[in-house]
């Protein structure tokens, strides 16, 4: 079958996945209504497109942190994708590159840091989850740098982790052939099978909860690495965020795996973008399946650097063709961008602008 759009990888992973596997990828927190809504609100988002504009030459490129990239459009960090496919991480740096994109690496790969680096140049960040033994960060952080990794991208939505019921029903656990590979040196790479989500047990056991600002004052004592916060909701946590002198801040719900009810996170981020007053880059992820949906992202990112992240489309593209099958979710994306760009009269992003989207907050204060 020829695949047309992101979203038909997931159908194709559900049939080659085990279901425990498959259940993990997919699964939202509780009722999953944020899961939902997290693609919803997308779709109540609607397009005012200007015409007669010359289109013949589109621009996608921007800049994060400095780095120069193709489009606004990057990999959100997931856990343990060698459970996706046997290349597993390695297969989506490949892909990253040669889209010439950003990928961050989630602590809990199933390739170590220096695997990934392993596999060829490449602009990379690294996603910290914080253990309650500092020392394993301290190491954790040092191999990072040494393996070329560009940025700390702080997830600080997790002290604990949500309640995921598939993940309890199918008592999920790694599976034995694999192992957390950053950690397997200091014997923390093996997930228990428990009566509970083994993932739910790992976290409780060994992810600091304590984790507070002060925690990201001695990150930054660390480690001269920029340090991007992940997992911010809410104009007040944007300030602080701020004031802790971030370098950058991911508007996430983690997928709709943590808090469930939280809004999508395309509803948070005006407010986020505001509070930012374009000191800090202000960065989306949750939910983003099109083209389109990219576009409207940068819309109500108003202005400064602003670029959307992708978590499950990797996964199930992963799992239903590996690194050919990331690639083409990059590909199909970037296109569909290009595509809307065009039918809306912007030939760079930042001709993106307010204007050329409307919202229900838009429709209702015209009432
Ligand atoms: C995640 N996410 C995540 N986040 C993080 O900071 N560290 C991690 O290890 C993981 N692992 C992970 C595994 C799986 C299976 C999923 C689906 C998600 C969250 C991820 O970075 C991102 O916030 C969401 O995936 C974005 O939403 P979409 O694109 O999946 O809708
Ligand atoms: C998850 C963790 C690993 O969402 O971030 O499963």
């Amino acid at each position: 079958m020829e695949i047309t759009n992101v979203s038909e990888y997931e159908e194709i992973a559900k049939q080659k996945l085990p279901k425990m596997i498959y259940d993990y990828f997919a699964s939202g927190a509780e009722d999953q209504w944020t899961l939902r809504e997290n693609r919803n609100a997308f779709s109540r988002i609607l397009f005012r497109p200007r015409i007669l504009v010359d289109v013949s030459k589109i621009d996608l490129t921007t800049t994060v942190l400095g780095f120069n990239i193709s489009m606004p459009i990057m990999i959100a960090p997931t856990a343990m994708q060698k459970m996706a496919h046997p290349q597993g991480e390695l297969a989506t740096a490949r892909a990253a590159s040669a889209a010439r994109t950003i990928m961050t690496l989630s602590s809990w790969s199933t390739s170590s840091v220096e695997e990934v680096n392993s596999t060829g140049p490449g602009i990379r960040f690294f996603q910290l989850y914080v253990y309650k033994d500092r020392n394993v960060v301290l190491q954790l952080v040092r191999r990072a740098e040494r393996s070329g990794f560009k940025a700390i991208v702080l997830t600080v939505d997790t002290p604990r982790l949500g309640r995921r019921e598939a993940d309890i029903k199918n008592r999920f656990t790694l599976p034995p052939s694999l192992t957390l590979k950053n950690f397997e040196d200091l014997d923390l790479g093996k997930m228990d099978k428990t009566n509970d989500s083994g993932l739910a047990s790992y976290v409780a056991g060994q992810v600091d909860r304590s984790l507070s600002w002060k925690d990201v004052k001695w990150l930054q004592a660390i480690t001269s690495l920029p340090i991007v916060v992940k997992g911010v909701m809410t104009a007040e946590d944007t300030k602080l965020a701020v004031q802790a002198g971030v370098a950058g801040i991911v508007v996430s719900n983690h997928g709709a795996r943590q808090l469930d009810y939280v809004p999508a996170t395309i509803n948070s981020l005006e407010e986020v973008v505001k509070a930012a007053q374009g000191k800090v880059p202000v960065f989306l992820d949750g939910g983003i399946r099109r083209g389109t949906d990219v576009f409207k992202a940068l819309a109500l990112g108003a202005s400064g650097v602003f670029v959307s992240n992708i978590g499950r489309p990797v996964i199930f593209a992963l799992a239903a063709d590996g690194e050919a099958g990331v690639r083409k979710v990059l590909e199909m994306l970037r296109d569909e961008l290009e595509l809307t760009m065009a039918l809306s009269g912007c030939t760079s992003l930042k001709q993106i602008t307010r204007n050329h989207i409307i919202t229900d907050a838009d429709s209702l204060s015209k009432l």
